[in-house]
């Protein structure tokens, strides 16, 4: 699915599904994961978040999230990658809220299976669609775009995972998302970082100062981290 829109939450019921938000919620849950946080609570209203914060203690937890690309008023952290490093989120849970990302992963809560990709954790993520397949499920990436429309850097990144699956013996028939994403993939799968740099979102990012994120997100396979939805939160499972 190229975005979420007009999906409901039928959509997702008994299938394994991977929302994939490159720039940049999943590359920081990813990262969160990977410097120790214990999980990662994705919300997907801030006022949500902020209540949810307030309930938990201090010393174990730490609130993030932006709108738009901007750190919320009142939140420690932002979603910029490298602001989850090991000194600020070691041993904490993270309540998350962002635009698109958090949003399409509550959206997609009751799916079978439930986990978030990025290029950073490309390896990993398409293990997690191969077990699906292997199991006999249906295996969806859902891209979270941006309010509701496609977003280029997450087409490539679920082309890059249609390509790693397309040869898989119960591999589904592809759908028209599916194929325009493989397509895309194609054509810029010799230089992904240097297409990211061409995405309406870098151009957002850059304007707001952190164009440095790109370059992060673009780091195919830096991470074994596969962050798995269970019980309300993102814990990592390490491929
Ligand atoms: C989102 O969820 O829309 C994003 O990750 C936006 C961002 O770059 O912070």
């Amino acid at each position: 699915a190229l975005s979420p829109a007009g999906l409901d939450a039928e959509a997702f019921d008994g299938r394994a599904v991977l929302v994939v938000d490159v720039l940049r919620a999943s590359t920081t849950v990813v990262t969160a994961l990977q410097n120790g946080a214990r999980a990662v609570i994705p919300v997907a209203d801030k006022g949500e978040a902020g209540r949810l914060a307030a309930t938990l203690d201090r010393d174990v937890s730490v609130l993030g999230g932006e709108r738009g690309g901007e750190k919320l008023a009142g939140f420690a952290l932002g979603n910029s990658p490298r602001e989850y490093t090991e000194a600020a989120v070691a041993g904490k849970t993270v309540v998350l809220t962002t635009t698109n990302g958090t949003a399409a992963l509550v959206r997609a809560r009751g799916a079978a299976r439930l986990a978030m990709g990025a290029l950073v954790n490309a390896g990993a993520s398409a293990a997690f669609l191969h077990r699906a397949l292997d199991d006999g499920l249906d295996a969806v990436v859902l891209c979270a775009g941006w309010e509701g429309r496609v977003s280029l850097e997450d087409a490539l990144c679920a082309g890059l995972l249609v390509d790693r699956l397309i040869d898989h013996p119960s591999a589904p028939p592809l759908n028209d998302g599916a194929r325009i994403a493989h397509g895309l993939y194609r054509g810029a799968r010799d230089d992904l970082a240097r297409a990211l740099f061409g995405a309406d979102h870098t151009r957002r990012l850059v304007a707001l100062g952190a164009g440095d994120d790109v370059a992060l997100c673009a780091r195919l396979d830096a991470s074994d981290v596969l962050p798995v939805y269970r019980d309300n939160r993102l814990v990592a499972d390490a491929a």
